[in-house]
C-alpha cells in the first residue's frame, strides 16, 4: 500500500520548524514537505545560501532536499490546502501586556494559524501542535476550527511537542530519545495518532515512540523543561555553597551524577541557564498553576527562576567585586554572547544580564562571539530591557571578528558561552595584550585554570575557590 499521506506543511520556520522539517523531509523522501512563514525575509534566508540559524549539520540536509521535497515559501494558503497533516511551529513567546502579562504563554500565534487553517481548509486535516503550549491549548484550536468548519471537513488535533536542543537539533532530531504524541482516545483521533506514527516510524523505532492523552503531552513538554531547569538551578545553588566553604562544584556534580538515580546529565553549573525556552515554560507552568488555584507548586517552580537571575547576578557582582570593586571606565572582554554553544540564538542569554550589570556600572565592553551577528549583539543590549540610553551603550561597547583582537588593552576576560575555541586559545598571547593584573572570570567552567593562573592571569570561577 502506497504512504497514507502525501503532502504535509508546518507554518513557522523558526528553530523548530526548519530543523525538524528538515529532517522529516530526508527521512520520508515520498512526502513532500512544505514550510511557510509569515516573515518573508525568513524564508527568502532558507532558499538562499545563508540559512536564518545556524545548527550543525542542518546546511547539508537543506541543500540535499530542497526544491525536491522540501520547500519554503509565503503561500501558505496553497501549502494548507494541500496538506494532509499541518504542523504548527510558530512561536509562544511570554505575554508582554494584559492578562498574565511577564508570565502567561501568549497563544495569539497558534489562534492566528487555527484561523488561517479553518478559513482555507476544504478537505480533512490532521492539525498537530508542535509548539509549546499550556495545557489543554489543544481544546482553543478546536473551538476555533470547529467554529468555522466546512462541511465535509473534519480536524484531528494532535500533541506533538519537539525535544530537541539547539546547538544538537538534528542529532536529537535523528536519534531522540523519544517522540511524544498525544490526541484523543476516540476511534478518530487514535487513527490521527497512527497516521502521524507512521512519519516517524520511518527513521525511529517504535519502542522510542510514546502515545498518551492530549493534555498528558502537553504537560509533559513543560514538566520536561521544568525539571531540566530545576537541575540547573540546583546544582548553580550548591556552587554558592562550594565557593564559601572550598567544596568543588564539579567533584560534587560528578559524585552526585554517578548515582544512577539522579544520572549525570545536566550537572554543570553555570552563570545561569539561558535559551527561548527554560524561563518562558517555567513562567508558563507557574502561570497554570495559579489560575489552577495551586500557590504552592507555583511558588516551588517560581524559585527555579529566581534561582537562575541569582545566579546570573552573583557572577557579575563577583566581577565588579574582584576588580577592586569597579569597573567605571574600564574596558572588558567578552568571550561568548550566545546562550550556549554551537548556536547563533542569544534569546534569554545570560551574557545580556552580564552585560547589562557591567555597563550599568560604567564599564566599556569589547564583545566576541563567533556565531552571532554583530547587529544582533547591538540589537539586544540596546533593548529598553537593558537600557534607556541606547545611544550611551552604542558607545560603550565594541563587537569583535577576531577574539585575539577584543583582548587588547582590557581588564578582564568574561566566559558566557562554552564555545570549544575558547577552550583552546593561546592564552600566553592573549595576556601579553591585556593591562595588568590580568582577570578572566569563567562563567562556564571551560579553560583550565591552573595553565592560567601560571601563566599569570586572576583566575576566578564558579562553584570554586581558586
Ligand atoms: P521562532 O521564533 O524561531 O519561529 C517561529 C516562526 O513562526 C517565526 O519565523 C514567525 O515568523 C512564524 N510565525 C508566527 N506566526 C505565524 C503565522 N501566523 N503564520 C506563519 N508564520 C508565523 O520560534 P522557535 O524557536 O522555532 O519556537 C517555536 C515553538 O517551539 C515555541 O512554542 C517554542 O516554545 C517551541 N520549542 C522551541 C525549541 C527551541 O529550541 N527553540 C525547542 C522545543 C520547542
Ligand atoms: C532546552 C531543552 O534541553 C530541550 O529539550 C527543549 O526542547 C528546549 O529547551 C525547548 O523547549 O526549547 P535548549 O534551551 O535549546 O533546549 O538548550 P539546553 O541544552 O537545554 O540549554 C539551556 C541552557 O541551560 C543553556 O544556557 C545552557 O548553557 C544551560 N545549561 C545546560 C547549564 O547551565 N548547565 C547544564 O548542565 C545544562
Amino acid at each position: 500500500p502506497g504512504p497514507p499521506i502525501s503532502k504535509i506543511c508546518c507554518i513557522g520556520a523558526g528553530y523548530v520548524g526548519g530543523p525538524t522539517m528538515s529532517v522529516i523531509a530526508l527521512k520520508c523522501p515520498e512526502v513532500q514537505v512544505t514550510i511557510v512563514d509569515v516573515s518573508k525575509e525568513r524564508i527568502s534566508q532558507w532558499n538562499s545560501d545563508k540559512l536564518p540559524i545556524y545548527e550543525p549539520g542542518l546546511e547539508e540536509i537543506v541543500k540535499k532536499c530542497r526544491g525536491k521535497n522540501l520547500f519554503f515559501s509565503t503561500d501558505a494558503k496553497k501549502a494548507i490546502q494541500e496538506a494532509e497533516i499541518i504542523f504548527i511551529s510558530v512561536n509562544t513567546p511570554t505575554k508582554t501586556s494584559g492578562n498574565g502579562k511577564g508570565r502567561a504563554a501568549d497563544l495569539k500565534h497558534v489562534e492566528g494559524c487555527a484561523r488561517l487553517i479553518a478559513g482555507i481548509a476544504t478537505s480533512c486535516k490532521i492539525v498537530v501542535e508542535k509548539s509549546t503550549v499550556p495545557v489543554k491549548a489543544a481544546e482553543s484550536i478546536m473551538q476555533v476550527l470547529k467554529a468555522n468548519n466546512k462541511q465535509g471537513v473534519r480536524y484531528s488535533i494532535l500533541s506533538n511537542p519537539e525535544f530537541l536542543a539547539e546547538g544538537t537539533a538534528i542529532e536529537n532530531l535523528i536519534n531522540p530519545d523519544r517522540v511524544l504524541i498525544g490526541g484523543e482516545e476516540t476511534p478518530e483521533g487514535q487513527k490521527a495518532i497512527e497516521t502521524l506514527c507512521w512519519i516517524y516510524n520511518k527513521w525511529i523505532p517504535k519502542e522510542k515512540i510514546l502515545t498518551t492523552n492530549t493534555w498528558s503531552s502537553e504537560l509533559s513538554k513543560l514538566a520536561a523543561n521544568a525539571m531540566l531547569a530545576q537541575r540547573i538551578s540546583s546544582i548553580n545553588s550548591l556552587s554558592a555553597v562550594c565557593e564559601a566553604t572550598g567544596a568543588d562544584v564539579s567533584e560534587v556534580g560528578r559524585a552526585i551524577g554517578l548515582d544512577s538515580r539522579i544520572g549525570s546529565k545536566f550537572l554543570q553549573a553555570s552563570v545561569g541557564f539561558g535559551g527561548s525556552c527554560f524561563q518562558k515554560d517555567l513562567l508558563n507552568l507557574v502561570y497554570i498553576c495559579e489560575k489552577l488555584n495551586l500557590p504552592e507548586v507555583a511558588q516551588y517552580w517560581q524559585k527555579v527562576i529566581d534561582m537562575n537571575e541569582y545566579q546570573k547576578t552573583r557572577f557579575s557582582q563577583k566581577i565588579i567585586e574582584c576588580l577592586f570593586n569597579t569597573v567605571s571606565e574600564k574596558r572588558l572582554t567578552i568571550f561568548g554572547f550566545a546562550f550556549k554553544k554551537n548556536t547563533g540564538d542569544t534569546r534569554e542569554t545570560p551574557a545580556i544580564t552580564v552585560c547589562k550589570n557591567l555597563l550599568d556600572e560604567g564599564a566599556k565592553l569589547n564583545i566576541y562571539d563567533p556565531k552571532v551577528e554583530k547587529s544582533q549583539i547591538i540589537a539586544d543590549l540596546t533593548s529598553t530591557r537593558v537600557t534607556d540610553n541606547p545611544e550611551e551603550v552604542k558607545k560603550s561597547i565594541e563587537i569583535f571578528t577576531d577574539p585575539y583582537d577584543a583582548v587588547v588593552g582590557t581588564h578582564a576576560i568574561v566566559i558566557c558561552t562554552e564555545w570549544d575555541e575558547f577552550i583552546e586559545m593561546d592564552y600566553d598571547r592573549i595576556y601579553k595584550l591585556m593591562i595588568k593584573p590580568a582577570y578572566l572570570f569563567d562563567g562556564r567552567k571551560i579553560v583550565n585554570h591552573e595553565e592560567l593562573q601560571n601563566v599569570g592571569f586572576h583566575v576566578i570561577t564558579i562553584g570554586k575557590k581558586l
